[in-house]
């Protein structure tokens, strides 16, 4: 079987990144063939370069429309041969025609255990909710911000005395281990949910 052609988005550190390319030996069924950057000063670009992968800086211009932006985005996928992108720490909502396009080839890790605590500051709000469990989710990116179908969870427990650092901290560890086993699954056509621990 061929392999799927991955591309990572990233905007920031990069470290989900980082376990992802590090997921995708020669056996695997993605092959990665991009890393794209809309920042030029994301600190996983560096990494992405340290692990062999292919770099694309493509930052919104100041005045550029989202659409503008996007079609360089789109671009860029296009010119790597990309049919599989990972949001992994992507800082930007995309439109619903770019999502249109990518529809059940995109996926992306959030911080928090899906339906709950959509969007930003999901520790914080875990925390301040009294939850006793955290942990993340990825899911298949639709229209629809963070509520696209789940194809994966890892949970973890809330500790006494918990901040919202040492809970992400937890929490980053499980994205680590969790995304590549969705990734596996998912590139071979298998969209069974993955549960961890
Ligand atoms: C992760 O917590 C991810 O779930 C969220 O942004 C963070 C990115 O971290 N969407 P990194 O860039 O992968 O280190």
């Amino acid at each position: 079987m061929s392999r799927r052609r991955l591309a990572v988005l990233i905007s920031g550190t990069g470290s989900n990144m980082a376990a992802l390319l590090r997921s995708t030996g020669p056996e695997h069924p993605a092959q990665p063939v991009l890393v794209l950057s809309d920042r030029a000063d994301a600190g996983g670009i560096a990494r992405a370069r340290a692990l062999g992968v292919p770099v694309a800086v493509v930052e919104r211009r100041p005045g550029e429309s989202r659409a503008g932006h996007e079609a360089r985005l789109q671009a860029a996928l296009d010119a790597a041969g990309a049919d599989l992108v990972c949001l992994a720490g992507f800082m930007r909502v995309l439109s619903p025609g770019f999502v249109a396009r990518w529809q059940g080839r995109m996926l992306n890790i959030h911080p928090s255990l899906l339906p709950r605590h959509p969007g930003l500051d999901t520790h914080a709000r875990a925390l301040a909710a009294g939850d006793r469990e955290a942990g993340c989710t990825v899911h298949e990116v639709t229209a629809a911000l963070d509520a696209g179908p789940i194809l994966g969870q890892a949970v973890v427990p809330v500790r006494a005395g918990d901040t919202a650092d040492t809970l992400a901290a937890r929490v980053l560890e499980m994205e680590h281990r969790l995304y590549p086993a969705v990734l596996r699954r998912f590139a071979q056509g298998d969209r069974t949910p993955v549960r961890l621990p």
